[in-house]
């Protein structure tokens, strides 16, 4: 039994399978619309979502699923002091699949170990956001037609920001590939990504604070939400939030064939006149997480089209 837990689990060759599969589903959904009848989906979410939670949903509903599950700690067990590895031993009584959001790093590890079908990390506190990057890569993938060969500048809460750990994982693993990360000294990525995966990969890798300045070199620009909900006080959040805005001028830098990726939510460090920018993807992003989630789910199930 196979789960996703971090990017890595799934090798090269798997990943570009899944993203080819969503960009068939996304080329004639309605051929996979029965594929998973009678399946359920539990969708486990300890901390707030909109896109994750509903685009897995949706997901498995395109799918000829069902799906049951809570959106919010409150509304679970948890509340009463039950342990995760308890709830999903329980939910797998009543589920085939399960995605999990948890604000504890490594929450979905102890998940997976105690699960009887495949767990999806849906977001683990800082740590890791799986599906997040599997959605970045088939954006990538089909808008600039490949993943290698790329400058890929990533903005704003590297420390906290789980996509953007998950992203450099998964993608470093191509070649030819060149960050560029731009945060603030407090909020640059935690040491074991530029130790364990740029440094230990010889991957191309520079970091400054200035994002005007390495505009006109990026194919990707990958903006972040400062997480405030990660930070110790509230005054530091209230000192860095604003530390990037993307904005027209900003954009008028850069490549006329650089993408914009958010994971989202986003709050201010994009500008809403870059929305109608050809080169703002997020919202198509967005459209691509229903594909590559319906991809997977229909790979951990090893489900086939007939
Ligand atoms: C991200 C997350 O939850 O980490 N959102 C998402 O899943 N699309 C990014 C964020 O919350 O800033």
């Amino acid at each position: 039994m196979k789960h996703l837990i971090n990017p890595l689990d799934f090798s090269v060759e798997e990943t570009e399978e899944l993203l080819l599969l969503a960009e068939d589903i996304a080329k004639d959904r309605s051929r996979y619309s029965e594929v998973c009848h009678g399946k359920k989906l539990a969708t486990l979410f300890y901390e707030p979502s909109t896109r994750t939670r509903l685009s897995f949903e949706a997901a498995m509903l395109n799918l000829g699923g069902n799906v049951l599950g809570f959106a919010s700690g409150g509304d679970s067990s948890a509340s009463k002091g039950e342990s995760v590895a308890d709830t999903i031993r329980v939910v797998s009584c009543y589920a085939d699949i399960v995605a999990m959001r948890h604000p504890k790093e490594g929450a979905a590890l102890v998940a997976a170990t105690h699960a009887s079908v495949p767990v999806i990390n849906a977001g683990d506190g800082g740590h890791q956001h799986p599906t997040q990057t599997l959605t970045d890569l088939l954006t990538i993938h089909s808008l600039k037609g490949r993943l290698d060969n790329l400058t890929i500048g990533l903005c704003g809460d590297l420390k906290f920001g789980r996509t953007v750990h998950s992203l450099i994982s998964a993608i470093g693993r191509y070649s030819g590939l060149k960050f560029v990360l731009i945060s603030p000294e407090e909020l640059k990525v935690p040491s074991y990504i530029r130790k364990e995966v740029l440094q230990k990969n010889n991957i191309q890798f520079k970091e400054t604070e200035d994002l005007e300045s390495v505009m006109p070199e990026l194919d990707i620009l990958y903006m972040t939400r400062v997480q405030r909900e990660r930070f110790f006080n509230e005054e530091d959040y209230i000192r860095l939030k604003d530390k990037y805005i993307l904005d027209m001028s900003k954009m008028a830098l850069a490549r006329e064939d650089m993408l914009v990726l958010h994971p989202l939510p986003r709050v201010n460090e994009i500008s809403v006149e870059v929305d109608n920018d050809p080169r703002a993807v997020y919202f198509k992003q967005a459209q691509f997480g229903v594909y590559v989630r319906m991809a997977l789910i229909m790979k951990l199930l090893g489900v086939e089209l007939c």
